[in-house]
């Protein structure tokens, strides 16, 4: 970051600098994943997950007609498990693996280091911008991806507006407020929504990447699997928060080294794709979702002839992904598709 200049940052651009400086963020400078990191994702805690997934993926294939040529994207994929393991389920059915291409859309150069040891696959590339030359069907996965992205908090007092920015201090930040002009931001923000809400939380990025994605689903057919942690009632929240070694932390202390993320919100994402005309979106809990593609039924079958410990560990790691009070309603499962399909697996 360039000095004098940048001392007071938008808190979209604070985010996009604590999570990804070249040099500082956190995306960039380290590996949050594992034991050690920050945090454990679900194709980290269950190879049962990826499983499902490419189940839903390879049932999607057929609904769409079994094409020739599909595109499986998916966005920021961390350490790769669930790149990994899609690519390890859809091999054992070789109509569909010889169809695909696999691609990952990921940021972090340390990342992208991490996947392509992780994942060993002839098919597999590495796409920086989500622009394609082919017509092909896409079917793009995003899991913990959104939450990754930076949010601007807008705030009205009496009858103004004003956005949440950082003043960046040595070794930590300040928030401060400027008064902005509102319709500036009416593109993301239907009127109605400014009307009835004194507080909101967005990601411009989000629903950039929405706009993009839906562009090409409506050019190309296909659809986009979303899985993140988010809420689906009426109305904002400020549900921005840190995490340093599994703890929650404040959000403008040790800059870089602490993940900042926020809750997605569902029912504000489902207006807006809905806004984007001829897509449809179902939305559903990571719970039913699981359920309904036959976690339960899968752990049974892969534990039959282990012994009762190994059984059990595979049983306590579904019980994280789908337990009411564990990541099973926190997590929400969202699918984007032409408003013609009828494809509804899962939800
Ligand atoms: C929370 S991690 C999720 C990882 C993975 N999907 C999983 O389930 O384990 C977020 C990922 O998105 C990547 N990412 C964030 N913003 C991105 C962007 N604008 N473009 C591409 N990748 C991005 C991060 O570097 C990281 O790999």
């Amino acid at each position: 970051m360039k000095k004098d200049k940048a001392k007071i940052l938008s808190l979209d651009n604070f985010i996009n600098f604590a999570l990804y400086d070249k040099k500082k963020g956190y995306y960039t400078s380290q590996n949050p994943f594992g034991k050690s990191g920050d945090f454990v994702t679900a194709p980290n805690i269950s190879i049962l997950f990826s499983e499902m997934i490419s189940i839903w993926l390879i049932s999607f294939w057929e609904n769409l007609g079994k094409p020739k040529k599909i595109d499986v994207i998916e966005l920021g994929a961390g350490n790769g498990e669930l790149m990994k393991g899609i690519i390890n389920t859809i091999k054992n059915f070789p109509d569909m693996h010889d169809c695909c291409n696999f691609i990952i859309h990921e940021k972090s150069k340390k990342l992208i280091n991490v996947q392509k040891k992780n994942i060993t696959s002839k098919k597999l590339s590495w796409k920086n911008k989500l622009i394609f030359k082919n017509n092909y069907p896409k079917i793009f996965i995003a899991n913990e991806f959104f939450d990754a992205l930076p949010v601007k908090h807008l705030i009205k007092k009496e009858k103004n507006w004003y956005e949440k920015f950082v003043k960046l201090l040595k070794n930590n930040g300040e928030f401060t407020l400027k008064k902005i002009d509102i319709k500036k931001y009416k593109k993301d923000l239907p009127s109605q929504i400014l009307k009835n809400n004194k507080f909101i939380e967005y990601s411009p990025l989000s629903l950039k990447y929405l706009k993009e994605i839906s562009k090409t689903i409506k050019l190309n057919n296909g659809g986009l699997l979303l899985i993140d942690y988010g809420f689906s009632s009426q109305g904002f929240r400020d549900t921005l928060q840190a995490i340093e070694k599994h703890k929650f932390a404040n959000i403008l202390g040790n800059i870089g080294n602490r993940d900042i993320t926020y809750n997605l919100n569902f029912n504000f994402l489902k207006k807006f794709i809905s806004n984007l005309k001829n897509l449809k979106s179902l939305c559903t809990t990571q719970r039913n979702f699981l359920l309904k593609m036959g976690i339960i039924e899968r752990a049974e079958i892969i534990s039959k002839k282990l012994l009762f410990s190994k059984k059990a560990e595979i049983f306590y790691r579904v019980n994280r992904l789908i337990d009411k009070n564990k990541m099973g309603e926190l997590f929400k499962v969202m699918f984007i598709t032409k408003n013609n399909s009828s494809f509804k697996l899962g939800f």
